[in-house]
């Protein structure tokens, strides 16, 4: 039987808004299955190798739940429209050139490489239409060793004429992506209408039927901006709400996801909850493309399922530190604009929204929990200033953007990534 042992200063994230931490603790996995966290190794695994991180950090790797692979190219660039103009601007004629396999592998290998090199071992990731650079990115992610779910985006309408399909075209390739991508271990399909000014009615309600008969999960955008808010009310008239547009072609459910719900009042909030919808939030996109400040708090309380997404390109960057901080920033932004009512969110609970709660989405329960995959990562910051806590230090991660100091990193119970200090 394969045993991993990795020993070190072991925190995780069992429940919202508290860490668990052992020192010099070991955290044990039987054939990629976390068997459990010790302060003394158990007699069953004397004998067996243990890997000695010394005082590192060994912590749960990170979720990803929203980000848009062929927009990697544009990373850092073209922030200086709202979220329509932009996506005709630069999005849309960025993910165009993906009809290029060729160019398809050299990005995907590349962006594949980096998630891993930045702790993200979970992604619930956005392709663009065309169906062989899709099967081309679930390949490359594979190979990294990177876990989740890709979708092949739908949209047949309301792009530009390098960038959009018929509505049979469509069915038609999402039927054969699907049929051509069953043999992946580690990545598996996720239906993607792109947004709902994106796609016919008749293509809503083919992807509708299509999540039914085959039980895939959905992922798609929710009220982001209040100009697309706008356009969707005037393409339905006949819904009160822009999620009531998904929930009538059967595309709301407990395995969707929706990313930024900037603008989701009390209603659509609670048809989230009842529903069981994920909302993934992005504070970085959100800020750069003036979209709001997404009410994170009000949702945690309402009880609606929260987890974070990098949303790149319209987010800056892929480290999930980062969109953890930049939440928490988000978070003091709604406190301060709300006049002062709302609590920020605290790191223990940014943390465990971009690794638990990510994780949830995949069956997962929360920190390292006993029959979990095993998803880690080691951190090594032995070349920053000393603090007296796991937690401090956990705060600092978060902040400093410590990429360099991400030394391992586990993923479905492999190792993926490894790193000597430099
Ligand atoms: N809504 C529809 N498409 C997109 C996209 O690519 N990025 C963001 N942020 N929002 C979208
Ligand atoms: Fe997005």
């Amino acid at each position: 039987m394969s045993i991993t042992i990795l020993k070190g200063t072991v925190v995780s994230a069992p429940t919202l808004g508290e860490l668990e931490v052992m020192e010099s603790g070991y955290l044990v996995a039987e054939e990629g299955r976390i068997a459990g966290v010790f302060p003394v190794l158990p007699e069953q695994y004397a004998g067996a190798p243990v890997e000695d991180f010394g005082n590192a950090l060994i912590l749960q790797s990170l979720a990803d739940l929203h980000l848009h692979a062929p927009q990697y190219p544009m990373l850092g660039s073209g922030m200086d429209l709202p979220l329509l103009e932009w996506l005709n601007t630069y999005t849309f004629p960025t993910e165009a050139r993906f009809a290029d396999p060729d160019y398809a592998r050299e990005v995907y290998r590349r962006l594949a490489r980096e998630l891993m090199e930045n702790g993200t071992t979970r992604v619930c990731m956005f392709s663009s239409l065309h169906r062989e650079a899709t099967l081309i990115l679930m390949e490359e992610l594979e190979r990294a060793g990177v876990t989740g779910y890709v979708g092949k985006v739908n949209m047949d309408r309301n792009g530009i004429p390098e960038l959009q399909e018929t509505t049979e075209e469509s069915r038609q390739e999402t039927l054969l992506w699907l049929e051509q991508c069953q043999d992946f271990r580690h990545v598996k399909p996720i239906l993607t209408p792109r947004f709902t000014p994106s796609c016919s009615d008749g293509l809503m309600e083919f992807l509708g039927k299509l999540a039914a008969d085959r039980g895939l999960p959905i992922q798609s955008h929710l009220s982001e901006n209040t100009g697309e808010i706008d356009w969707v009310r005037s393409l339905h008239p006949d819904c009160g709400q822009y999620w009531e547009t998904y929930r009538k072609y059967g595309l709301w459910n407990e395995r969707t996801l929706m990313a930024h719900c900037v603008w989701s009042d009390s209603r659509e909030r609670a048809a989230m909850r009842t529903a069981g919808v994920t909302a993934v939030h992005c504070a970085d996109s959100n800020q750069n493309l003036c979209s709001g400040v997404a009410p994170v708090r009000e949702m945690l309380n309402e009880g609606v399922k929260v987890a974070l997404g990098s949303d790149i390109a319209g987010g800056d960057h892929l480290s999930m530190f980062d969109v953890a901080a930049a939440s928490i920033r988000a978070s003091k932004a709604r406190r301060i604009l709300d006049g002062w009512e709302t609590d920020f969110l605290t790191v223990a609970e940014g943390w465990y929204l971009a690794t638990s709660a990510g994780a949830a989405f995949f069956g997962e329960k929360p920190g390292f929990a006993p029959g979990n995959m095993l998803h880690a990562m080691v951190l090594d910051d032995r070349d920053l200033p000393h603090l007296p806590t796991a937690k401090e230090r956990l705060e600092r991660c978060l902040y400093r953007r410590q990429r360099d100091a991400i030394r391992a990193v586990w993923s479905e119970g492999r190792l993926a990534f490894s790193c000597k200090k430099k």
